[in-house]
């Protein structure tokens, strides 16, 4: 049985569709993401999944219960760690967690116990007693984080934990994620960053304009949709461009830049740089920013 099992979900906001038909589901133990662009309708899906936006229409069943039938018993399961800061501005650190302890009735004494086990967890420690006012993006994430495994959830949910963070903050926030998938917890996350998918997620799905366009191994779906490895090569001219149409080469045409998506190893780039140049051609692998341009396209959203 799937810990969370999403049927053709939808949502929609007067006369946009955010949500258009969305289904996959998550298995325990696992780390699932939910790519996409901004507006993509990552946060709606999310929202939908514990009750905080109604739905439209679709089946949504969490631990084998149905969403309308089970929220209360789903939301006492679950950990949710939102996109914007939401913690208690009048609290400290230490507070915010025991007073969200309290909305799970968490008797105090091990309200405390939980709250300096995860400020320990977080390296938060010499923190607890600070107000929020003062704390940096960073150590608000961390404290977010900690808040939603304040019940001992079996599923957290997770929407863009380290969207404007500085790298040392989503470094450390990796690592604490991948402890906690070590110790068996189920995770859904949204993400548009593509290292942070390809470090955490076991199984992903793409999605834009409210649908999915790809589900799988971000590994798997890079080699069978990208290829093995991509050759950026700066300034084209004719000789070059002529080369690769005699090669029969997949190239994307960025104008100044050309993208050249090759099945196997280096061969082509060998025999690229021996006969026609070297200077501004790099070789590198494959990767899921690759297949999520591919796939969304390269204009800038909102
Ligand atoms: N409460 C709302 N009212 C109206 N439109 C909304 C609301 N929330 C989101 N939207 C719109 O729905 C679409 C999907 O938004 P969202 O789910 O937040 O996407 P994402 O999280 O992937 O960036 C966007 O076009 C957004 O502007
Ligand atoms: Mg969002």
């Amino acid at each position: 049985m799937p810990i969370l099992k999403v049927e053709s979900l939808r949502k929609n906001y007067g006369t946009l569709t955010a949500v258009d038909g969305i289904s996959f589901d998550v298995q325990s133990g696992e780390c699932f993401g939910l790519l996409g662009p901004n507006g993509a309708g990552k946060t709606s899906t999310i929202r939908m999944l514990y009750g905080y936006t109604p739905r439209d229409s679709g089946l949504l069943e969490v631990f084998g219960l149905d969403i309308d039938k089970g929220l209360r018993e789903i939301k006492r399961r679950i950990g949710i760690c939102q996109q914007e800061d939401s913690l208690d501005p009048d609290l400290s650190v230490r507070d915010n967690l025991i007073g969200y302890a309290r909305y799970f009735a968490i008797p105090k004494p091990e309200a405390e116990r939980r709250a300096d086990e995860l400020l320990g967890f977080f390296a938060l420690q010499n923190r607890a007693k600070d107000k929020i006012m003062v704390l940096s993006g960073g150590l608000k994430r961390r404290l977010m984080l900690a808040r939603a495994l304040v019940n001992q959830p079996e599923l957290l949910i997770l929407d863009e934990p380290t969207t404007g963070l500085d790298p040392q903050s989503r470094q450390l926030l990796w690592e604490k994620l991948a402890e906690l998938k070590k110790q068996g917890l189920t995770i859904l996350l949204t993400t548009h960053y593509m290292e942070e998918a390809e470090r955490l997620c076991d199984r992903l799905v793409i999605v834009d304009h409210g649908r999915i366009l790809v589900e799988g191994k971000p590994a798997a779906l890079v080699q069978e949709r990208v290829g093995h490895s991509v050759l950026e090569i700066a300034d084209p001219d004719q000789p070059l461009r002529d080369f690769l149409a005699r090669e029969k080469c997949r190239v994307e045409d960025l104008g100044s830049r050309l993208l050249v998506y090759l099945d196997h190893g280096d061969e082509l780039f060998l025999k690229l740089t021996r006969e026609v140049r070297a200077e501004g051609c790099m070789l590198r692998p494959a990767g899921l920013e690759d297949l999520f341009l591919n796939l969304t396209g390269r204009e800038l959203r909102e």
